[in-house]
């Protein structure tokens, strides 16, 4: 297997990834994508936006990154979003005092600061970096914060996920899809995590980028219309109970391992994104959280793990969060995050409702009358409390005793009632799917101290290099001119004429180009533009003779294909 440190090593020297801000000691965990990654890592956004926009039909938006510190707090990130940190006492190294345990627990996820210092002590785990004593384990909170706006003290968070930006606007979408479920929103760009200690290279970052996808369905309802395509698939799960089993997606749904049709969908959707990139099958398992490891948003969550060199790594989670978050922002922001589900036929329905008492409103709260009686009738009897109710008016909260309100036995027909929609989350991360495409396509041949990036062409971030057997003679302009026509016509297509072909054909292998043309004599003996170059297979190495009018077409056809 590929080490971490040989991918890396390609990486820098080829323009993939750099260490950021480099020519200043750099900082752990930030990277640049060069080139060459900046290439791959859309082509891998594309095929997402294939399976989600093209194939699934959902919708795409770009929100903010920077979000007022309300959002954070409803969404839960505030209070719950922490990693437990321990700092060496000699050398002041910051650890996750998680990732210390490891190998000595179970679950080292799951244990509270006191359980991580009794593990130190139990099992004698010093710092591993100079040997000294670990101290104090202690919460850290993961988000970047942040003022907006000058000399304000108006508190903001960069997003440690993408989701909410999608939750904050669930009005908007909901409207845009004529109020209809499902809706299906995905969002691509940064995400910001403080992390302790990153050490993984492009495992564990501070900024990162993110694919997410957001489907809202309603909560009675978690069937999907395409089940059938994937009925028969199989997929690798690893549920709560630690086994490992590869069963078909209509199994896993039957014998009730995971609980629901388009959770089990978007599980195998995965799946299939993950292979359509070039990651290999046999290195793909899905691990069910067990309940005390799962994020405080979520009712169940399947982590799509991949065989890297790291071990097996988690590179996308697919959770379904139930109505957590847009039960959160409705009840922080005051707004309606509801869909109204109309039934087949009206029903008659019996329930209790807090009615405002008018005669008692009015002479006391006299032209606010009005307003006060609209929000205490907009309040659930779950709402009240011992002493009375709560309600904000004009950006005054007010308390008031049952002498303002009562709860009534309301009987009526109707057509519908508001759901909170559940969401079901496949939440990718691309810089470990980057990494993890890197990491199974490279293959080095330690005799020749050879390698090749053995990428899948539509993920190549150079699909074609076009060579002149000399760079004279007037080969090298045609070249020039293969190349230039095939990067207009939108296919990635680069001119090398220095060194020996071989040299040339094997800096285009390590960076998984997978055909090259070379324009030599025959070209122009049998006349510049109707003449033949050969076209060269990366895999086999094979060669075959084309004329020149071809090249695009069969580049195409190839890319098809692979498609
Ligand atoms: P981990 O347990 O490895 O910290 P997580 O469970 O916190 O990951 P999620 O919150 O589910 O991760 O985030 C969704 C996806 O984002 C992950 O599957 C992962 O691919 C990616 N991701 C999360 N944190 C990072 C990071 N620090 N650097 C790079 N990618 C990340
Ligand atoms: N949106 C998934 C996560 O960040 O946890």
């Amino acid at each position: 297997m590929a080490d971490a440190s040989d991918i890396l090593t390609l990486c820098r020297r080829r323009g993939f990834i750099w260490p950021s801000f480099e020519i200043y000691g750099g900082v752990a965990g930030m990277f640049d994508y060069g080139p060459l990654g900046c290439v791959l890592r859309n082509n891998i956004v594309e095929k997402w936006r294939a399976l989600y926009k093209g194939r699934e039909g959902f919708v795409e938006i770009d929100s903010e990154t920077v979000s007022p510190r309300e959002v954070f707090k409803a969404s839960g990130h505030v209070d719950e979003f922490s990693d437990f940190m321990t700092f060496c006492t000699k050398c002041e190294s910051p650890f996750r005092a998680d990732h210390l345990v490891k190998g000595f627990c179970e679950n080292p996820d799951i244990l509270s600061a006191k359980e991580l210092e009794s593990k130190f002590e139990e099992h004698g785990i010093k710092c591993p970096e100079c040997g000294g004593d670990l101290g104090k384990v202690e919460e850290f909170n993961l988000m970047f914060k942040t003022y907006i706006g000058p000399g304000s003290n108006r508190i903001g968070y960069l997003r440690p996920e993408t989701a909410q930006g999608i939750f904050v606007n669930y009005p908007n979408l909901y409207r845009y899809n004529r109020e209809k479920l499902p809706l299906g929103v995905i969002q691509t760009g940064r995400g910001y995590r403080n992390e302790i200690a990153p050490r993984q290279g492009m495992i564990r970052m501070r900024e990162f980028n993110m694919m997410e996808v957001e489907l809202f369905v309603d909560p009675e309802d978690k069937s999907w219309s395409r089940f059938g395509e994937v009925r028969d698939c199989e997929f690798t799960l690893i549920p709560q109970d630690g086994r490992q089993i590869t069963v078909t997606v209509g199994e896993a749904v039957s014998r009730n391992i995971i609980v629901n049709e388009v959770l089990a969908y978007f599980v195998y959707a995965t799946k299939q994104l993950l292979m359509s990139i070039g990651v290999k099958e046999d290195k793909i398992r899905f691990r069910q959280h067990l309940k005390d490891e799962m994020a405080h948003y979520a009712a169940d969550c399947w982590d799509a793990e991949v065989e890297l060199s790291y071990g097996w790594t988690e590179v996308t989670g697919v959770a379904d969060r139930g109505c957590w978050d847009l039960s959160r922002h409705a009840k922080f922001s005051g707004q309606e995050m509801t869909h109204f589900k109309r039934f087949d036929e009206p029903r008659e329905i019996e329930e209790e409702r807090i009615k405002a008492k008018h005669k008692a409103l009015g002479p006391r709260f006299k032209n606010r009358a009005k307003d006060i009686a609209a929000a205490i009738e907009a309040l659930d009897p779950s709402d009240i409390r011992d002493d009375g109710i709560t309600v904000t008016v004009g950006g005054e909260t007010m308390h008031l005793t049952d002498e303002f309100f009562e709860v009534v036995l309301v009987k009526e027909k109707v057509s519908g009632a508001r759901v909170i929609p559940h969401v079901i989350e496949p939440s990718y991360g691309l810089d470990r799917l980057f990494y993890s495409v890197l990491e199974h396509a490279y293959d080095h041949d330690d005799e020749e101290d050879y390698t090749v990036l053995r990428l899948r062409p539509s993920m190549a971030p150079v699909k074609v290099g076009v060579f002149p057997l000399m760079e004279k003679d007037g080969l090298d302009s045609i070249a020039f001119r293969i190349s230039e026509e095939l990067r207009m016509s939108g296919i990635e297509a680069v001119y090398d004429g220095a060194g020996t072909i071989g040299k040339r054909y094997a800096r285009m292998d390590e960076i998984g180009t997978p055909w090259c043309i070379t324009v030599d004599y025959e070209t122009i003996e049998e006349g510049k533009d109707k003449g033949t170059v050969t076209l060269r297979y990366r895999d086999t190495k094979e060669q075959v003779r084309l004329s020149i009018e071809d090249v695009e077409n069969r580049i195409r056809d190839m890319l098809r294909e692979d498609a």
